[in-house]
């Protein structure tokens, strides 16, 4: 039976999701705010403090946390911080204590919360805005939980993991807008103006009809923390999330979803179809868990324009990170910010200034300080589906519909369940530590 959140997503018209994600986007543009737009619980003037808290003290949401402290954005204060591990937790203390705005770091002991549970003494603590940073794969919990508690939300990307995730990160969302809550997601790309004017100029009809796009993210390898001694499995699995499915989802969804994100946003919706090619070609040690190498997935749209996906993690390799359209008249280099005519001359080009993460929060931060509550949270559930969408395509080797993949009741892990690092870790290793890695001819049942 369909789930009905996953059929709000699946039958959601495209007009109605257009007019939800381009409330957002005109927020991300720096545009005025339209006065329907419902309120936030959160109005502060630029002079009021903002209280910050933490969750997943590693690189990202140490990165998050010191932008988030800019001046630009008024008086904002990190108040809270909680990793599962001390020493994560330590090394983001010493970057923050010793960045431009250390003044407002005013995480005391006692708001240093190191464990499983660390990210609900962190909700619990006194802040309004929560920075979720953790691996993926406990998103969807870490979600819901900072939803219902009345926090605001600042997401990072991917948003799950598997079409459960998905799906329980939709509801979320919905109880999110029904109490007035921000819930902004790290795919920086809606808010870099060169994308916002390049995507603007093709859905205008720069280059005629699309009719095929490609997407990227190709890259060398990718870093891995060996073995220590007297590790459970469960640490060494959480120290090396990119490896295992239940936290990561694969590269295809961890990495790749940010170039997904930005065709679906060009073709206003999600793709029907999809199937692919993938496997492990390099990286086939124990070390490297059970995801794979590469994936190369054909996706179709509703129109009926393909897009040709392709992700890779191996040293030595033609790399490559990006999108691109090509249409009846011309096609665009789309992260470059580049369009050109079928002879292949160049006919318009975006401000070639990138702002990378600055841009996501501050039009954040513009919100809540207006009382705005931007939901970016559908854009973000439907991109990561597609992701998860290409990674059953390429693990079962069939072709794949949007509608079985968002219903699927395959979970991956229970991570609510999860109480101390002697758990048993959601991946087992089998009597020669090696993971199962899914074959493409593997019962259809194990994928989705
Ligand atoms: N938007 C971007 O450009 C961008 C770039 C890099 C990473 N990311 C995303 O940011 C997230 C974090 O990636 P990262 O590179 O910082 O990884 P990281 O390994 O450096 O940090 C993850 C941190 O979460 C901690 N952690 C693990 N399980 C936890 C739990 N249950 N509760 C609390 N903390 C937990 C880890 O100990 C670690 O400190 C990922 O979702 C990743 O995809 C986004």
């Amino acid at each position: 039976m369909t789930d009905p959140i996953a059929k709000t997503l699946d039958e959601t018209g495209p007009a109605s999701r257009r007019d939800f994600i381009k409330g957002s986007s005109m927020l991300l543009a720096g545009g005025a705010i339209p006065a329907s737009m419902p309120r936030s619980n959160l109005t502060k003037s630029g002079g009021e403090p903002i209280r910050v808290g933490l969750i997943g003290c590693g690189v990202r949401g140490t990165a998050i946390a010191l932008q988030a402290l800019n001046p630009l954005h008024g008086d904002v204060r990190l108040v809270a911080v909680g990793d599962v591990f001390e020493d994560r937790l330590q090394q983001a203390m010493r970057a923050l204590r010793s960045g431009p705005n250390r003044d407002r770091v005013e995480v005391d002991p006692q708001r240093r919360f190191v464990g499983l549970d660390a990210y609900r003494k962190v909700i619990e603590s006194d802040v309004e805005l929560l920075i979720l940073a953790a691996p993926p794969g406990f998103r969807p919990f870490h979600f819901a939980a900072t939803i219902a508690a009345g926090k605001h939300v600042f997401a990072e990307k991917p948003i799950a993991t598997d079409a459960p995730g998905v799906r329980q990160f939709l509801a979320t969302c919905q109880e999110a807008t029904d109490r007035k809550l921000a819930v902004a997601v790290g795919l920086q790309r809606r808010h870099e103006p060169a994308y916002q004017a390049t995507i603007a100029k093709l859905q205008e009809g720069a280059i005629g009809r699309i009719n095929f796009c490609r997407a990227y993210w190709n890259q060398g390898a990718s870093w891995s923390r060996p073995r220590a001694k007297q590790q459970t499995e469960l640490e060494y699995q959480l120290r090396n999330w990119g490896y295992f499915n239940w936290l990561s989802g694969d590269h295809i969804v961890e990495q790749h979803v940010h170039n997904l994100d930005v065709i679906n946003w060009l073709l206003g919706g999600h793709p029907e179809r999809a199937q692919g090619v993938g496997g492990r070609q390099v990286r086939t040690g124990a070390e490297f868990g059970q995801v794979y190498d590469h994936h190369t997935v054909e996706f179709t749209y509703r129109s009926g324009v393909k897009l040709l996906s392709m992700c890779r993690q191996m040293p030595n390799c033609w790399n490559a990170v990006g999108e691109f359209a090509h249409g009846s008249e011309g096609w665009a280099d789309i992260a470059a910010g580049k369009i050109f005519d079928l002879d292949n001359q160049l006919i318009w080009e975006a401000d070639p200034v990138r702002r990378g993460h600055a841009g996501e929060l501050e039009s954040l931060f513009a919100a809540l300080r207006s009382g705005i509550f931007p939901n970016e949270g559908l854009y973000a559930a439907e991109s990561t589906m597609t992701a998860i969408m290409g990674r059953m395509a390429t693990y079962s080797g069939k072709e794949v519909t949007w509608s079985r993949c968002l219903n699927s009741s395959l979970s991956l892990a229970d991570v609510s369940a999860l109480r101390t690092l002697h758990d048993a870790a959601p991946c087992q290793p089998d009597a020669d530590g090696q993971y199962e890695v899914l074959q493409p001819d593997a019962e259809v049942s194990n994928i989705l």
